[in-house]
């Protein structure tokens, strides 16, 4: 078993590069991608090599640190643009860039070397930051938890989606941690990357959790026969009112839960809200590639006379969430964040 929760993105002193968990690998392989340009980044944080809120923002904010370091201030303003291009629902992607064009801003006289080093230090006060609210945030949300808890979780929203601990897997780190019993995860495949049960099932396996993969069609049956103390997920963006964005799936889960009487909880930083949103009607959902859809598990393709949708994620009204942990706390509906 392992304690310590793995990483996704690294920043390598002496290669000046970042260093990325190759999550298409996984759970195969465990393999990283060196990234010495800006473009390798923002290709990166697009082809999934890097994904979940936190983990594309904190990638994103080093990934500005590196065009400081190859090709000094003029290069910055372009690449935080092109890294604002590549996925537009995690919000902290975009919170992420803000703060680094602060920083940037608030030095107009520093250049080259000096340039890079505060930048370096305000992406590494990101990725410090987001591990240290993971930690704060899975202790208030590991209270929720009984003693002994069976619970099920869509997507991945661990350690590897963030700057490590995770969000709400890591509430379950921290539940252990506290003496809890975490006795069952059931984790959602998650159509159709399958990060439940690619990426989760990789992650609490080798951190010792019992891990069960399920398909989203599955989750109903298993609630209508098994007690299920309580759903966690991640979120990618959250609005005025609650409402959540998240991977898709989410929103249909939370209905199941209700009908389930099963507490659907929340678990994300602060950076992953948005103030300026009043509700999810303000959120814009990716649709990503048909390709993706149009694969069958088998390798054959349906035809292109036959129309697909892929949305990535979903919004899930704040009316189906039990509660919402962040590293500020722990907040009941009715939800009015300020
Ligand atoms: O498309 P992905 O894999 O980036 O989607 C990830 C999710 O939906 C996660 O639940 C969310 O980003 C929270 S990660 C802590």
């Amino acid at each position: 078993m392992n304690n310590e929760s793995v990483n996704a993105v690294y920043w390598l002193a002496g290669e000046r590069a970042v260093r990325l968990l190759d999550q298409r690998a996984l759970p195969a392989e465990e393999r990283y991608t060196l990234c010495h340009e800006v473009e390798t980044v923002a290709g990166a944080i697009e082809n999934m090599t890097v994904r979940g809120a936190p983990a594309i923002g904190i990638a994103a904010a080093y990934g500005v640190a590196l065009a400081a370091a190859r090709g000094g201030r003029s290069a910055v303003p372009p690449a935080a643009e092109r890294l604002a291009r590549t996925r537009p629902t995690a919000v902290n992607l975009f919170t992420s860039l803000e703060r680094m064009k602060r920083r940037f801003e608030t030095e107009p006289l520093f250049e080259g070397e000096a340039l890079f080093e505060v930048l370096l230090a305000e992406a590494a006060a990101i990725h410090e930051e987001d591990v240290a609210g993971n930690r704060r945030m899975g202790a208030f949300g590991a209270r929720l938890l009984p003693e002994e808890a069976v619970v099920m979780t869509h997507c991945n929203a661990g350690a590897i989606a963030t700057g490590g601990h995770g969000t709400a897997l890591g509430v379950l780190r921290s539940a252990r941690e506290m003496g809890k019993k975490i006795v069952r995860v059931y984790a959602d495949e998650t159509r159709p990357l399958l990060q439940g049960a690619r990426l989760t099932s990789w992650e609490l396996n080798r951190d010792g959790f019992d891990v069960t993969v399920i398909s989203e069609g599955m989750a109903g049956a298993l609630m209508k026969q098994t007690h299920i103390d309580a759903i966690i997920v991640g979120a990618d963006r959250i609005a005025r009112n609650g409402d959540t964005a998240n991977k898709i799936g989410t929103y249909g889960l939370s209905v199941l839960a209700k009908v389930h009487n099963v507490p659907l909880y929340v678990a994300a930083p602060w950076s992953t809200f948005d103030l300026n949103a009043a509700s999810g009607e303000d959120i814009p959902i990716e649709e990503r590639a048909e390709e993706e859809m149009r694969l069958l598990p088998d390798g054959s393709r349906l035809p292109e006379s036959i129309q697909v949708w892929n949305p990535a994620f979903d919004v899930t009204p704040a009316a189906n969430i039990a509660a919402i942990i962040t590293e500020r706390g722990v907040f009941h509906p009715p939800y009015d964040f300020k």
